[in-house]
């Protein structure tokens, strides 16, 4: 069996046997990083758990077979290690689930929703804020006040339900990354950037009447969780500045995105990270949240801006599908874990910890020569499946096989972010190889400890060294729209 070659490390230092501790360093932690001592622990302790069923590779051979070959239609208690997302899956505190029993459930003007309010707008600063169910939600009702059909969106890369949600209204999403990004072995600290010279472009060609908005999402998402700088954000507002196009941020992942500017970018080094962020929205006109993400919650989002007039048409279509403007979508219980979610994630401890054990898995990963994308964004890790299945042909799905590897070896779940996701063209029917085939990783948030997270190298290790037997996919039936989701496979 293929070895990491060794076994346990931890944080930074490694232990090669029991008691013999090689003191070389692995995974030296990164200057400017606060470490109190070389070995970063999670900052928390577990007051409550949750018994994660084992399942044995014979059985797992049952369970996929049965799920069709598609990760997704596995069921959860299936799964030893769940990766397939790390949106609604973090660990709450011990202060927000004893804030749930404080939640005040009254319809209208409810305790938390003045605390949710008045926590968001600390934070994010906007004068308007709108709460959601979830991020997608805030996003409908933002692109359908303001897009109108034929109108271009653009944003570093958009992730699928922004795409979704301004299509769904006639709009034309566009992605304008940064050169860097394409280069999945570039160590260039913010990946995440847009592309300014095409942005510029595309203003001058297309002019403010047709251009509703300009986003950026911090981290960005469908490009690797890579960051964005402060540098470039700045770029972004003067542009939309300039032409007087409103500037949203898609603010997922703030605190990851704030906390890599901290430790990246000159002049940040002592700044809080709760300054950061502020300074981060200080250059917007609104942002779109998802409180699953970066504020701990197990469903939540909202919406905000600086345009009373607009938040006046939003909230009208608020009322009409998540609820009355001050709860919309979310019970009370629901917003108090949000305001406290959001004070949490800004803990520079904790963000370190975050940024340092994803960082931690990527460059293991690196040093055993295994492809992933480079350097480690905050929330996920992205194996680049193409180069570790290199026999195996873009149609024939090289991320939906590792993915069913992945689970056969060690009863973990990722998701295939390629061709199966991205191949098909739902209007002509006719199918490409995407871009890219990754298998995405991501880290829930306080969920999952280093043991863990050592048990997925070793999986992996285990699948690169019999990577050759591994064959390519096939799809037996699939919906026309976001095939992903329901896709039955067979091996090719
Ligand atoms: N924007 C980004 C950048 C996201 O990553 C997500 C969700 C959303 C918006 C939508 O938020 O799920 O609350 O409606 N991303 C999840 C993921 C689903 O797995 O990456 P939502």
């Amino acid at each position: 069996m293929y070895s990491l070659k060794c076994h346990r490390y931890i944080y930074g230092w490694r232990i090669l046997a029991p008691g013999a501790v090689d003191l070389r360093i692995a995974s030296p932690i990164p200057a400017g990083y606060s470490a109190l001592m070389k070995t970063i622990i999670e900052p928390f302790r577990i007051k409550m758990v949750e018994p994660i069923k084992l399942t044995t590779r014979t059985e797992r051979e049952k369970l996929i077979r049965a799920a069709h070959y598609n990760p997704f239609l596995l069921r959860a208690e299936d799964v030893i290690i769940d990766l397939l997302t790390d949106s609604g899956t973090s660990a709450m505190s011990a202060e927000a689930w004893g804030a749930l029993m404080r939640g005040d459930e009254s319809y209208a003007g409810a305790r938390s929703w003045y605390h949710f309010r008045d926590t968001v707008k600390d934070i994010f600063g906007f004068e308007q804020v709108i709460p959601t169910h979830q991020g997608r939600a805030a996003e409908h009702i933002l692109f359908g006040v303001m897009v109108k059909p034929g109108m271009i969106v653009p944003n570093n890369t958009h992730f699928d339900t922004t795409r979704a949600n301004i299509e769904f209204v006639g709009g034309n999403p566009v992605d304008l990354p940064c050169a860097e990004a394409n280069d999945l072995d570039s160590y260039s600290p913010f990946k995440g950037n847009m592309d300014i010279a095409a942005l510029e472009a595309l203003v001058a060609k297309e002019g403010p009447d047709r251009i509703p908005v300009i986003m950026v999402t911090i981290t960005n998402n469908s490009g690797g969780g890579q960051p964005v700088s402060m540098a470039n954000i700045r770029e972004i507002s003067r542009v939309a500045r300039a032409a007087g196009i409103p500037f949203y941020i898609d603010a997922c992942r703030f605190a990851e995105n704030a906390h890599f500017i901290k430790r990246r970018e000159p002049g940040f080094e002592n700044t809080p990270v709760i300054d950061i962020a502020r300074e981060i929205f200080s250059y917007a006109d609104g942002c779109t949240m998802s409180a699953k993400k970066d504020a701990f919650g197990n469903i939540g989002g909202f919406l905000c801006t600086n345009d009373a007039a607009l938040a006046h048409q939003e909230r009208n279509i608020l009322i009409l599908t998540e609820g009355f403007p001050t709860y919309g979508g979310l019970a009370g219980r629901d917003l108090e874990a949000i305001a406290i979610g959001l004070r949490e994630i800004l803990d520079e401890h904790y963000l370190d910890y975050r940024l340092l054990s994803t960082r931690y898995v990527v460059e293991h990963l690196r040093e055993a020569g295994i492809p992933v994308m480079a350097p480690a964004g905050g929330h996920a890790v992205y194996l680049d499946a193409r180069r570790f299945l290199p026999h195996i042909e873009p149609l024939q799905y090289p991320g939906q096989s590792l993915a069913v590897e992945l689970y056969l070896e060690a009863g973990i779940r990722a998701v295939e972010i390629g061709t199966v996701m991205f191949g098909l063209d739902p209007h002509t029917g006719e199918e490409h190889p995407a871009r890219l085939d990754l298998l995405r990783l991501a880290i829930p948030r306080r969920v999952y400890t280093q043991s863990h997270m050592d048990y997925v190298l070793e999986a992996i290790g285990n699948v690169w060294a019999r990577r050759d037997e591994i064959r390519g996919m096939k799809i037996i039936k699939a919906p026309q729209f976001l095939r992903h989701f329901t896709a039955h496979f067979d091996r090719a």
